[in-house]
């Protein structure tokens, strides 16, 4: 049901006068901040209320929840700092300052990185030196003790975790990196709260209403009827997507971690108090919020309860209220789900950015198969979104690599899914004769026989077995292919994001065995502590760090003086050679070619395919800074070759 034009202007109407009692001593006091507030709601209402009577309308008290929600909104944009007030009116004027080539993102542990908050600031330095634009950090606020999902089982999202530093600290930092131009990026982690957050702690002590706040069962009636149609993401931690508690002789949905409770998003109040959290974390100065988990959100019995048309809908009321009371804030979607549900989530009214998994996944499948089919085909068919949104591109994260191509795009290439995922699985846990890689299983459930995999990104490109067992020359092969996956995000188009350690070859760290909160959790094998004795090595130029470093650090380099770089338009080469991925950059005085080798041999292709996608007779290697003529072009093992034309 979708609202005509009257009644959407009818019940604006009616609120406006009701806001305007209650805000009276603001609106005299600041009339100019008010006016802006209600020139922002009447622009976006229209939206917002839309969607929220397609989620809500069928409540006895839509309307107290309307008006809670909107005076929410006017509360919240009154209370926003003017610094980031005069953000909002900057980014407004100039909504795609994040698809410039300038941009450059990196994420982190707070803890792991730099111990605590403070250690994050004395860090600015070196984020600066990097090129850091963007910076990722990973949930910081108060969890419970022992295991809490590495930071994704918030207890309140208004505490940051004491061990880390305070609120106070936390709104310095923001200030402090958008003064050196970096944008804050935390995560919104709004599919659950941890077991203890105040709303689970009152529903475990009885109270209805904050029951209400989750989706709580008597008995298994309805979590078996919804588990026929479910996936299980933590297969090692409990079956299905329930878990009993004694406390109050219930069944309480938890997707995750028995400690993750989802959230009744069919609650209005639960939207409308998320709401607020969020803002809350905007006014501390957060630039983006990575929304953590959002093909979970919503759930309908009889189908599995991800990407729902709800979920979507949820999230553009979000962006709606976003608009309204912050206008500067922008989301990043996490959903590593089918590439046809990921590119549903990036629209400017829903997530202006988004992760791409399909991309990541598939750097990882040319590297193990030397062939770029798989890759060629999503870069061609895939690819493409809203020109007003990005894709963040990166090679690794804190999470697992779950390999989420799709089975019909392989079986055109006349690859079987099932069996293309299990020998990426063999190949990275290195069980695959001659993989150069190390990596780990996750979550390998053997009833489907599904697995992911955990590792670092040195340790799956080759390095760690290198290192350990073989000879300079698999090392050099092993920081190739660390700089080529890395080169392909820095030039495709949207905003590379660099999982800090990577940038120095951070190799994998075992000792999360050790730690019974983790042991549990292959992931951590790929999130150690910085090693700053590694990170000091990083401008020799003998050392592998250095190698790595100084290598990454000439193509962020060459990706900022290049305007063919800006924006994401690119169009994929035909190279004819199934080892290498070439594609082309445009800008309105330069083509900018690339071409990249996957396999450890060398390859030639034949000189028309510059003068067919360069135009040009004469042309530059960037990254070699030599002028190089229209004949056949030399790939060396694992090379990534950037030429323009002249
Ligand atoms: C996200 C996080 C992951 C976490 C999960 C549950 O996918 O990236 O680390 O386990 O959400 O919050
Ligand atoms: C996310 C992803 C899933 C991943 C999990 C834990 O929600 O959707 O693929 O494995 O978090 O890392």
């Amino acid at each position: 049901m979708i609202p005509t034009q009257r009644q959407t202007q009818n019940s604006l109407s009616r609120l406006i006068p009701r806001l305007q009692v209650r805000f009276a001593d603001h609106a005299q006091a600041y009339p100019q901040e008010w006016n802006t507030f209600l020139r922002r709601l009447e622009e976006h209402f229209p939206r917002l209320f839309g969607i929220y009577y397609q989620l809500y309308a069928n409540q006895y008290d839509f309307f107290y929840h309307l008006e809670d929600l909107l005076v929410t909104l006017a509360q919240m944009w009154l209370s926003r700092p003017d610094d980031l007030q005069a953000l909002d009116a900057s980014r407004e004027k100039n909504p795609d300052w994040f698809l410039s080539n300038q941009m450059l993102g990196g994420v982190c542990y707070v803890d792991l990185f730099a111990g605590d908050l403070a250690g994050i600031q004395g860090k600015i330095p070196y984020f600066k030196e990097l090129g850091l634009t963007y910076l990722h950090l990973m949930p910081l606020f108060r969890v419970p003790q022992g295991e809490n999902d590495g930071g994704y089982a918030v207890s309140s999202y208004r505490e940051v975790n004491p061990a880390l530093g305070s609120m106070q600290q936390l709104l310095e930092l923001a200030s402090d990196l958008r003064q050196n131009g970096i944008s804050l990026v935390l995560d919104l982690v709004f599919n659950h709260t941890s077991n203890e957050h105040e709303w689970a702690l009152q529903a475990i002590a009885g109270d209805e209403d904050n029951q209400d706040y989750y989706r709580i069962f008597p008995d298994r009636t309805m979590p078996d009827a919804y588990e026929k149609h479910l996936r299980e993401i933590f297969p090692d931690e409990h079956p299905g997507a329930f878990t009993y508690f004694p406390e109050i002789n219930k069944w309480v949905w938890t997707t995750f971690h028995s400690y993750q409770w989802d959230l009744n998003y069919s609650n209005p109040q639960v939207f409308n108090r998320m709401a607020e959290e969020m803002l809350t974390l905007a006014n501390v100065g957060v630039e983006v919020l990575r929304l953590d988990a959002v093909a979970f959100i919503w759930k309908q019995l009889g189908t599995n309860c991800e990407n729902l048309p709800e979920a979507h809908l949820l999230i553009q009321a979000f962006n709606a209220t976003a608009r309204i009371a912050a206008p500067a804030l922008l989301f990043k979607s996490e959903a590593i789900v089918h590439p046809d549900e990921v590119v549903k989530y990036i629209h400017p009214e829903e997530c202006q950015l988004s992760y791409n998994p399909l991309l990541m996944a598939l750097l990882w499948e040319a590297l193990a198969t030397r062939k770029v089919s798989l890759l060629n085909q999503a870069l061609r068919e895939r690819f493409k979104i809203n020109s007003e949104c990005a894709w963040v591109n990166y090679v690794r994260c804190h999470d697992d690599i779950g390999w989420t191509f799709s089975d019909e795009d392989a079986a055109h290439l006349d690859i079987n899914g099932y069996y293309h995922r299990k020998f990426l699985n063999d190949f990275y846990t290195g069980r695959f004769e001659g993989s150069f890689a190390r990596g780990l299983t996750f979550q390998e459930n053997p009833k489907t026989g599904d697995a992911r995999i955990s590792g670092t990104c040195a340790s799956l490109a080759g390095l760690e077995k290198a290192v350990r067992e073989e000879t300079a020359a698999e090392v050099e092969l092993a920081i190739r292919r660390i700089l080529l996956i890395h080169g392909i995000c820095l030039t495709i188009g949207g905003i590379p994001l660099i999982y800090l350690g990577d940038e120095i070859g951070t190799l994998n760290d075992y000792s999360y065995r050790d730690d019974p909160a983790k042991a549990e959790d292959s992931r951590w094998v790929h999130r150690p502590f910085a090693d700053w004795e590694k990170y000091a090595r990083r401008n020799d130029p003998a050392s592998i760090e250095g190698r790595i470093y100084q290598g990454l650090r000439r193509l962020a380099g060459m990706r900022l003086q290049h305007a063919a770089f800006n924006g994401q338009e690119v169009q994929i080469i035909d190279t004819g050679n199934p080892h290498v991925l070439g594609f082309v950059r445009i800008s309105a005085s330069q083509r900018v070619l690339i071409f990249t080798n996957f396999s450890e041999q060398e390859q030639t292709l034949p000189a028309y395919l510059l003068r067919l996608y360069g135009l040009s007779y004469q042309y530059e290697n960037l990254l070699g800074g030599k002028t190089v003529p229209a004949v056949d072009i030399n790939l060396s093992p694992l090379d990534f070759l950037v030429i323009a034309s002249s």
